[in-house]
C-alpha cells in the first residue's frame, strides 16, 4: 500500500470513540518519508492536535535541539506517534488505543523500511520492542525486525518536568549522537552493498 494512500485511510479513522470525539484531526506524521530514521512518539499533545504537526510544541522544541545537537534535522527524519489522536487532557494512551493504532505503525514501518527507529519514552519502546523502563535503556541498541535497529530515548517531556536538568540534556544529547553514529554506519553499509552490487552487474 503506497504511504499516502495509508494516511487517507487514517484521516477518518473511527476506531477510538474518546479520541475521535475529541480530537481536532488525525496527526499522521510529518518529515520525510524516504528517510532512514523514524521517530516514534508517544502521542499528539495539544499544539499537536490543533496543527496538526507531531512534536511541534515544547517537547517538539526540545527535540529540534537535541537532532541539531547530532547534526541531524527533521529533513533526515519521519516523527510519528504510537497513537494518532491526541488523549484528551492528555493523558496516557490506552492498552486499546495502541492496539487500535497498531495495524497503522505496522504498516508504515513495511512501507517506509527505516533503517532505524528512535522510540521516544515508555509507550513507543514498549511498543516496538516490548520493554519499559527508559531511564536503564535510553541509548542502547535493539534489533527488531528486518535488520532495522532500535534506539529507545527519553521523552523530551521528561526533561521538561525535571525542571531541564542539565545532566538529562547531556545524557540525551549523548543518545542523539549514538543514533546518528548507527544512521551513518548503516548508510555507509548499504553504499557499500550498493557498490558491489554494482561492480557484479
Ligand atoms: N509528545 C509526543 O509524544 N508526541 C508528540 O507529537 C508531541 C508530544
Amino acid at each position: 500500500m503506497p504511504f499516502n494512500q495509508l494516511k487517507q485511510q487514517y484521516s477518518t479513522c473511527d476506531k477510538c470513540e474518546e479520541l475521535c470525539n475529541n480530537r481536532t484531526q488525525v496527526v499522521f506524521g510529518a518529515g520525510n518519508k524516504e528517510a532512514d530514521v523514524l521517530l516514534l512518539g508517544e502521542a499528539p499533545g495539544a499544539s499537536e492536535d490543533k496543527q496538526g504537526i507531531p512534536f511541534c510544541g515544547m517537547s517538539g522544541k526540545i527535540l529540534n535541539e537535541l537532532l541539531d545537537s547530532a547534526g541531524l534535522s527533521r529533513e533526515d527524519i519521519f516523527i510519528t506517534n504510537t497513537v494518532l489522536c491526541r488523549p484528551p487532557e492528555n493523558r496516557n494512551p490506552s492498552k486499546l488505543e495502541i492496539e487500535n493504532c497498531r495495524d497503522r505503525l505496522d504498516k508504515l514501518i513495511s512501507i517506509m523500511q527505516p533503517k532505524v527507529i528512535v522510540t521516544i519514552g515508555n509507550f513507543a519502546t514498549e511498543r516496538i520492542i516490548g520493554k519499559t523502563g527508559i531511564k536503564t535503556i535510553h541509548g542502547q541498541l535493539f534489533d527488531f525486525k528486518e535488520g532495522i535497529q532500535v534506539v529507545p530515548v527519553v521523552h523530551p517531556a521528561s526533561y521538561l518536568y525535571s525542571g531541564r536538568n542539565p545532566d538529562l540534556l547531556k545524557q540525551m544529547q549523548d543518545d542523539f549522537k549514538t543514533i546518528a553514529e548507527v544512521v551513518n554506519a548503516k548508510v555507509k553499509q548499504k553504499n557499500l552493498s550498493d557498490f558491489s552490487v554494482g561492480l557484479s552487474e
